[in-house]
């Protein structure tokens, strides 16, 4: 089966290399971007304003090729990829919960931004505690990793 989809809009961000680009949203230190929504779907934005956090969809477009183990940006030793945020994935889909600053037509404010310009959007959600915050989680490697990375290096880059 093949999965096609249409982006509906576009992330415009400060950031034009994967290098150098904050690793989440969380290690932004607030990054400034905008996400433009086609105006096809502008009517559907109606009612988001009141969220203070939305979770952005995209695909990584840059994205080439995949390794199944990889060294993740926080940590030194090989991890299986699904256990990672590594961008270079099967289907290079992103994930980034980022701050809601304002709207005005079709084009969101957003703070926390971790895609690179140009990166296409395929879908917004509003962020919500009660379904998106656990309160007994476990993270895994994450819980004895030591590195304090806040943006990527090369080891993602395409060859
Ligand atoms: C570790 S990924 C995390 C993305 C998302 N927050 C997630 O967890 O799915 C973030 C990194 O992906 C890379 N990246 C961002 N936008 C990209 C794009 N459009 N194509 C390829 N790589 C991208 C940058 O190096 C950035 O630091």
């Amino acid at each position: 089966m093949r999965v096609e989809y249409e982006p509906i809009g576009i992330v415009h961000s400060p950031f034009v290399e994967a290098e150098g680009t904050p690793i989440q949203p969380s290690r932004a230190d607030g990054a400034q971007g905008s996400v433009e929504v086609f105006p096809e779907y502008e009517a559907g934005l109606e009612d988001l304003e009141g969220f203070s956090h939305i979770i952005l969809l995209c695909h990584l477009h840059r994205s080439k090729g995949y390794s199944l183990k990889v060294i993740p940006f926080l940590d030194t030793v090989p991890r299986g990829l699904f256990a990672t945020r590594a961008p270079r994935r099967p289907n290079p889909i992103g994930l980034s919960v980022v701050r809601l600053a304002g709207i005005i037509g079709n084009v969101l404010s957003v703070e926390g931004i971790d895609m690179l310009d140009g990166t296409p959007l395929l879908d917004i959600k509003p962020y919500i505690g009660e379904f998106d915050c656990r309160t007994d989680p476990r993270f895994g490697w994450l819980e004895v990793a030591r590195e304090r990375r806040r943006v990527a290096d090369g080891r993602f880059k395409q060859t």
